[in-house]
C-alpha cells in the first residue's frame, strides 16, 4: 500500500469513529488530544462537513455521505438563522459543505443554500473602500477597515456564483478583491501580511499588521499558505497571469524556509527554539495548495521540479512526522497544529482545517478527487 493511501485509510477510519462521537456537534481546535466540540456557529464548521465528503468520494460508503448531508441541513439552519454569519468566512462554511453536496450529488436544494451563502458573504463588501470586511460589524473602529490574507479562500464562492448566475457583481467584487489583497498583502520580497488596514471612508491604504502573528511586520506561516492556495485558486477562475505568479512566489518564498523536518513553525519570524510551535496545517494547506497551483503549470514551467520537490517534503513531513497513523484511538490526523499562539488559544494540537487539508491533499493525489473550491 503506498504512503498516501496507508494515511487516508487510517483518516477514514478515524472520522468513521468520529461520526460517533460528535453527533450533531462540530470539532474545532484542541488542547490535550479531544477536539472541543460546539454547535454550528463558528467559522471551522465547514471543514468537518468537507471531511465527510471527501472520505465519501473516496469510500463511496453511504455512513460518510448520510453524516455529511445532515450537515448541510444544519448548515440550511444557520443560514435561516442567520447565526454567526457576519463575517468573512461564509466561503470557507459554504464551500465544503452545501457546495461539496452540489458538486458531488447536483441537488438543487445545496445549490440554491450555496447561492444565499454568497449573496450574504457579498454583504461584506464595502462599496467606499473598495475591499471585503473580513470581521465586524460595518463602521466598527477596530475592523472596520481590515482585510486579511484568509480572504482569498473565499473568493471561490463569489467565482462560483457568477458561473452559475452569470450576474457579474459577484466576479467584479472578488476580482477588486483580489488585487487589493495582491498589492496590499503581499510584500515585495513574496512574504505577506495577515492583515492591511484601510481607511473605510476613502479606501486609502494605512498600514499592514497582524492577528495570529508574531508580530505586525513579521509573515505568519498560516498566512502564507491561505496565499498560496487562494491565488492559485483565482488564477483558476479568472486566468489573470499574476494571481499564478503570485501564488508561485509565494510558495517559493514558503518552502524555501521549509525547516529540518519540513513542517513550518507558526510564524518565519519567530526566533525558534526547541519549544517554538510548529503549524502542521500551514503546510497542509500549503500542499493543498502546491497540486491546484501545479495543475496549471506547464510540463516546462522553470518552477515545476522545485514546486514538486516542495510538495512531496511537505507532505512526507506530515505523513511521518506529525501523522497520528498508528495510533488508533485520535481523534485528529496531524499534530501539532496552532490556532492562535500568541493568543494562547490553541497553540499546539489539532486544528479542523488541518485535517481538512491534509486530507483533501491525499485523495486528490491517490485518486484524483478535488476539494469543493470549484466546479470539477
Ligand atoms: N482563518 C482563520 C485562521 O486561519 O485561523
Amino acid at each position: 500500500m503506498s504512503m498516501w493511501k496507508q494515511a487516508i485509510e487510517d483518516a477514514v477510519q478515524k472520522t468513521r469513529a468520529n461520526i460517533e462521537k460528535y453527533g450533531d456537534l462540530f470539532p474545532h481546535v484542541s488542547n490535550d488530544g479531544k477536539y472541543l466540540l460546539n454547535d454550528n456557529d463558528d467559522w471551522t464548521d465547514g471543514f468537518w462537513s468537507g471531511i465527510l465528503w471527501l472520505c465519501y468520494e473516496y469510500s463511496g460508503d453511504p455512513v460518510f455521505k448520510q453524516a455529511a448531508e445532515k450537515t448541510v441541513a444544519s448548515f440550511r439552519k444557520r443560514m435561516d438563522g442567520k447565526v454567526a454569519i457576519d463575517h468573512h468566512d461564509i466561503g470557507f462554511l459554504y464551500s465544503l459543505s452545501s457546495k461539496a453536496q452540489w458538486i458531488i450529488e447536483r441537488d438543487e436544494a445545496a445549490k440554491q443554500l450555496t447561492l444565499e451563502a454568497a449573496d450574504w458573504l457579498m454583504t461584506r463588501w464595502r462599496e467606499k473602500g473598495q475591499y471585503i470586511q473580513a470581521w465586524g460589524p460595518t463602521g466598527d473602529p477596530q475592523n472596520g477597515g481590515r482585510i486579511i490574507i484568509d480572504c482569498m479562500m473565499n473568493l471561490p464562492l463569489l467565482y462560483w456564483a457568477y458561473e452559475q448566475t452569470g450576474n457579474e457583481k459577484y466576479r467584479d467584487v472578488a476580482v477588486i478583491h483580489a488585487d487589493k489583497s495582491r498589492r496590499f498583502l503581499v510584500r515585495g520580497d513574496d512574504s505577506s501580511y495577515h492583515t492591511f488596514y484601510f481607511d473605510p471612508e476613502t479606501g486609502e491604504s494605512i498600514r499592514g499588521g497582524t492577528h495570529q502573528g508574531y508580530q505586525d511586520g513579521s509573515t505568519w506561516t498560516r498566512g502564507q499558505a491561505w496565499g498560496v492556495y487562494g491565488f492559485a485558486l483565482s488564477y483558476h477562475y479568472t486566468k489573470n497571469p499574476l494571481y499564478l505568479e503570485t501564488s508561485k512566489r509565494m510558495a517559493r518564498y514558503f518552502l524555501e524556509r521549509l525547516p529540518e523536518d519540513d513542517v513550518v513553525y507558526w510564524d518565519f519570524n519567530v526566533p525558534v527554539n526547541d519549544k517554538t510551535e510548529r503549524d502542521s496545517s500551514a503546510s497542509a494547506i500549503t500542499a493543498a495548495g502546491l497540486i491546484e497551483l501545479l495543475s496549471h503549470l506547464s510540463a516546462d514551467d522553470p518552477d515545476r521540479a522545485f514546486l514538486e520537490d516542495g510538495l512531496q517534503r511537505s507532505l512526507k513531513g506530515l505523513v511521518n512526522g506529525y501523522a497520528t497513523i498508528g495510533k488508533p484511538d485520535a481523534e485528529g490526523f496531524l499534530e501539532h497544529g496552532s490556532y492562535h499562539v500568541r493568543g494562547n488559544n490553541a497553540p499546539d494540537d489539532y486544528m479542523i482545517w488541518g485535517d481538512y487539508y491534509y486530507l483533501e491533499a491525499l485523495v486528490r493525489l491517490e485518486k484524483g478527487i478535488k476539494g469543493y473550491w470549484y466546479e470539477r
